[in-house]
């Protein structure tokens, strides 16, 4: 079933585990990704870029496929369709009227307070459709961008005054692959956690230490955003297969070649994590 984020993050800060939140580029790898989930019983917190929605077609063929892979592939746990990274009101709009269940708006490059105003137009929409609502604050380093630490009491402001659902501030992780060992600021989270006492949301999931992981689910981490590390270990399986294969010219063989890689990536993260046999 389609649902939004709140109960399943709710439960996880409750029972003090994350849960992990997969990036899908098509078809099949939404296929994958239900399917890992459901053996192990864990929610599905499914997220697509606005690049990756671009790719397969638009917001609507995004949604549609999803709800249509729930049903055929008879998904039991709760699955949520999660905009990642929405870049302004008018899209996290559109994936809301498209049938997404929760939506990220990322005003992280304005001032504190246009990132407040707008979010709150967000959160206004999406709540009058029981659409959950994540927001960045501070900036998440990329490859591209340099991270701008959240400041604890821009935080609290930012969720007072716009009634959001989860948080991500930045706390040190980046997007792709980190150059050196990562490093959080894990004593930041907490303090953050604390203060507003919501379910926090930590991206740039790939290459952070098992030990890190965990020490952040203390700390208030209830989702970890994780991209990359399934596009390397689907890429690494089909190049092998590619290599040992010469003759294979079957799309369908070429992209099922990485599925055992994903699933078995992701079983282990939703393990580390504490996230299965949840439902
Ligand atoms: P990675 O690509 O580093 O795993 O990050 C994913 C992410 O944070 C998506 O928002």
């Amino acid at each position: 079933m389609l649902v939004s984020m709140t109960e399943m993050l709710k439960k996880a800060m409750a029972e003090k585990y994350a849960v992990p939140a997969y990036n899908i580029n098509n078809l099949e790898w939404t296929r994958f990704i239900l399917e890992a989930l459901e053996e192990i019983k864990s929610p599905a917190i499914l997220e697509v870029s606005e690049g990756a929605i671009k790719y397969m077609g638009g917001y609507l063929t995004v949604a549609s496929m999803v709800k249509a892979l729930i049903k055929d592939l008879n998904i039991t746990v709760p699955v949520a369709l999660h905009l990642d990274h929405g870049s302004s009101f008018e899209s996290c709009k559109k994936a809301i009227d498209a049938g997404f269940t929760s939506v990220m708006i990322d005003a992280s490059k304005y001032e504190l307070s246009e990132n407040i105003k707008i979010t709150k137009e967000v959160t206004d929409y999406a709540h009058q459709k029981n659409i959950s609502v994540e927001a960045e604050i501070g900036h998440i380093g990329g490859e591209n961008s340099n991270i701008l630490y959240a400041a604890a009491e821009d935080c609290l402001k930012l969720v007072k005054e716009t009634n959001i659902d989860f948080l991500a501030p930045a706390i040190g992780s980046v997007h792709g692959l980190y150059k050196g060992t990562p490093h959080l600021e894990l004593t930041l989270a907490s303090e953050i956690s604390s203060l507003t006492k919501l379910p926090l949301v930590l991206h740039g999931g790939t290459g952070i230490p098992d030990e890190m992981l965990l020490e952040g689910i203390k700390c208030g981490i209830c989702k970890l955003n994780i991209n990359t590390e399934l596009q390397v270990v689907w890429t690494r399986a089909v190049r092998n297969f590619l290599n040992e294969n010469k003759d294979v010219y079957d799309p369908r063989k070429i992209i099922k070649a990485g599925e055992k890689a994903i699933k078995n990536a992701i079983i282990q993260k939703n393990k580390l994590l504490g996230c299965t046999f949840k439902y």
